[in-house]
């Protein structure tokens, strides 16, 4: 059972701020049991955001039409759901005039919002309440529902002339006034040859959530998104610029349209460079974002890598970060020296015996920056209780122990679930990978969330190292 607490501290944890602008698609039934039921959920929602707008669509376009032609806002119906009828009755909330698609209203600047908005002749003008989302930089928050109910992309396909959305013939409607009188209006309703076109809105989600243009989130026991309206304006508006028909069928938007090129840090891994030649080594990556050292102490790894000394000639020579993967047991007993020794990120395994808690405040009293590494079997919801402590997570794409092994593809899926952990929360936690990462998997690695990729045999295969890095970084 939910208190209206329990619903505002969800919307805080959803990043909302009281001073936003939202519009809220809602399920009621979706949010689980609340104590005083649909009237705590609207105090929740108008007591969280006292200093902004809070915004109900409260539609009409299924009762209006040539036969029930007066649009009356004080007695028409919402089609729209509970929370919506509900809200547009509540003192303070003012009901925009428009006939088929209005909103309902609440905040200081309430009135203003829902100016002129009986003049309009089609369902989402672009200087309408809709239109209004992009300059008041709304968020849209789908409580329960899916991205079907998208109202505002049907803004961008009209502002775009997309063909077969709109009635070609008008229909007249009246509008009842404040003052009592009735306003003519020609209206153009939604009309698709195909049935409802934002049935295929849904497929919106993944891109929007890729982009990081929309977020999930919880209230009550409702699964939510939440779209930032002006960023998904621009994205709909290039897609719809690229095929005008990509809302016709429910069919997944191709991945190129939203690929997401970010710019990848190279972490290069010592354990492929030649060792006898380690400061040349170390000047040939010296583009490089950080050097990785990977430490294995012949225990914790079936092998024996590099150790104190070699940390500190490599700090010597270079002034790039040191990224230090520690791969042993009992790392609590040498951090002290590695962070004198130069790390600037030191990654201790989840796997080992010693207390992860008390690792990372130890990594960050020497003011380096503590990261987790798991093993490609470790689940990785097990490092989320510390993820807001962490400078970064090293998700091992191969067994630790060894260069030169094949990427182990289903690691990507603990990246995507820890990006969107990462996202959910806000956070700003690196995603890093390591092992197996070459030229052929790393747009997909990129693509998968990782923002430092850790790069050993296929870097020191190549003679020009820098060239190499920096086609890697993109
Ligand atoms: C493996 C190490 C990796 C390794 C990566 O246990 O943690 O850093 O050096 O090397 P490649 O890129 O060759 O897999
Ligand atoms: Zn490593």
């Amino acid at each position: 059972m939910y208190t209206k607490d329990d619903l505002k501290r969800h919307l805080a944890e959803m990043n909302f701020f009281p001073w936003d602008t939202v519009l809220v698609h809602s399920s009621m039934k979706s949010i689980g049991e609340v104590e005083g039921g649909a009237d705590t959920v609207l105090d929740a929602f108008s007591e969280y955001f006292s200093d902004g707008l809070l915004i109900f669509p409260t539609h009409s376009w299924a009762t209006i039409d040539e036969k029930h032609y007066i649009y009356d806002p004080e007695k028409e119906p919402s089609c729209v759901g509970l929370l919506t009828n509900m809200f547009m009755k509540r003192p303070g909330v003012v009901r925009s005039l428009h006939p088929t698609h209005s909103v309902a209203v609440l905040g200081a600047r309430a009135k203003e919002f829902i100016e002129g908005e009986e003049f309009a002749t089609t369902p989402c003008p672009r200087n309408g309440c809709w239109g209004r989302l992009i300059e008041e930089r709304a968020k849209i928050l789908f409580l329960g529902c899916p991205l079907t109910k998208f109202t505002f992309v049907h803004g961008p396909e009209e502002w775009l002339d997309i063909p077969d959305r709109l009635a070609p013939n008008a229909i007249d409607l009246k509008i009842k006034m404040p003052d009592g009188t009735y306003l003519d209006s020609r209206f153009h309703k939604h009309q698709c040859s195909f049935g409802n076109v934002s049935d295929n809105f849904g497929k919106l989600t993944e891109p929007l959530i890729a982009k990081g243009i929309a977020q999930r989130g919880k209230f009550g026991d409702a699964e939510c998104i939440i779209a930032d309206a002006a960023r998904s304006s621009d994205f709909v508006i290039r897609l719809l610029q690229t095929d005008p028909e990509i809302f016709n069928d429910p069919s997944p938007i191709p991945e190129e349209y939203f690929a997401v090129r970010r710019k990848m840090k190279i972490s290069p891994s010592l354990l492929a460079c030649d060792i006898a030649n380690l400061a040349d080594e170390v000047a040939s990556v010296s583009n490089a974002d950080y050097i990785h050292i990977d430490v294995m102490d012949g225990h914790f790894v079936p092998n024996i890598s590099f150790g104190l000394p070699i940390v500190e000639a490599v700090n010597k020579a270079t002034d790039i970060p040191l990224d230090l993967h520690l791969m042993m047991d009992n790392p609590s007993k040498y951090i002290a020296d590695f962070a004198k020794a130069g790390a600037d990120m030191i990654s201790v395994h989840y796997e080992i015996d010693e207390d992860l808690s008390s690792l990372i405040s130890l990594i960050e009293s020497f003011d380096v920056k503590p990261a987790v590494a798991i093993k490609p079997k470790t689940p990785i919801e097990v490092i989320y209780p510390y993820l807001d402590r962490l400078a970064s997570v090293l998700i091992m794409t191969v067994e630790p122990g060894f260069g030169g092994q094949t990427l182990h593809t289903e690691c990507l899926d603990k990246v995507r679930k820890l990006r969107n952990e990462i996202r959910r929360r806000g956070l700003s936690v690196e995603i890093e990978a390591d092992g197996g990462i070459n030229t052929s998997n790393l747009a997909a690695v990129s693509r998968a969330g990782v923002s430092i990729a850790v790069m050993g045999t296929a870097l020191f295969n190549e003679n020009d190292r820098q060239a190499f890095i920096d086609r890697c970084k993109g």
